[in-house]
């Protein structure tokens, strides 16, 4: 049986899962972006390494997703950072907490992408996805860009 016709059942109906029998790791799984892959590639039934420096967080984070028994499991790395772009994440939300007037920051880095708005994690998720799955295939050593139009705007 193919990936694709792994079948599961989300909400009462069947569909099928991309990502089955596929084993995935992903770093800084506690939170933010690295939580929102891990979500999708649980979703699309990946056997998922979640890892994280916080060890508590990611722990919690991995029993939250749905996963059948022994497909999520948590553990601790420090990794280094090597992402580009403003994601809606705790993480930019503390930085705009920072600022005299959060609202008003947050409305001017908006401002600076195309689509005038943060990513939301589940979009970043959703490219990754992409990146991993068939429909890219013949991609490799280019980078895409998920930065609303940040690059040209
Ligand atoms: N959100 C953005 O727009 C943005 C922009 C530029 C860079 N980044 C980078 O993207 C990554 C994820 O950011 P986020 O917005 O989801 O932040 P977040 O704070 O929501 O989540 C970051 C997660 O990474 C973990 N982490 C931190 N240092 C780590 C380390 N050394 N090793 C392993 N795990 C570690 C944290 O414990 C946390 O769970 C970070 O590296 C951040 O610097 C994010």
């Amino acid at each position: 049986m193919s990936a694709a016709d792994s079948l599961a059942t989300g909400g009462g109906e069947l569909r099928a899962q991309a990502l089955a029998g596929r084993r995935i790791v992903v770093t800084g799984a506690a939170s933010g972006i690295g939580l929102a892959i891990a979500e999708r590639f649980v979703a699309e039934g990946a056997a998922v390494a979640l890892l994280d420096i916080d060890t508590e967080g990611v722990n919690q984070a991995a029993r939250r997703l749905p996963g059948q028994s022994g497909t999520v499991v948590a553990g601790t790395v420090d990794v280094a950072e090597d992402v580009d772009g403003a994601v809606d994440t705790p993480m930019i939300q503390r930085s705009l907490d920072a600022e005299d007037d959060p609202d008003a920051a947050r409305r001017t880095y908006e401002s600076r992408f195309a689509l005038g708005r943060f990513a939301k994690t589940d979009e970043i998720a959703d490219a990754v996805f992409f990146l991993t799955g068939g429909g890219s295939a013949f991609i490799t050593g280019s980078a895409l860009a998920a930065d609303g139009g940040r690059a040209f705007h």
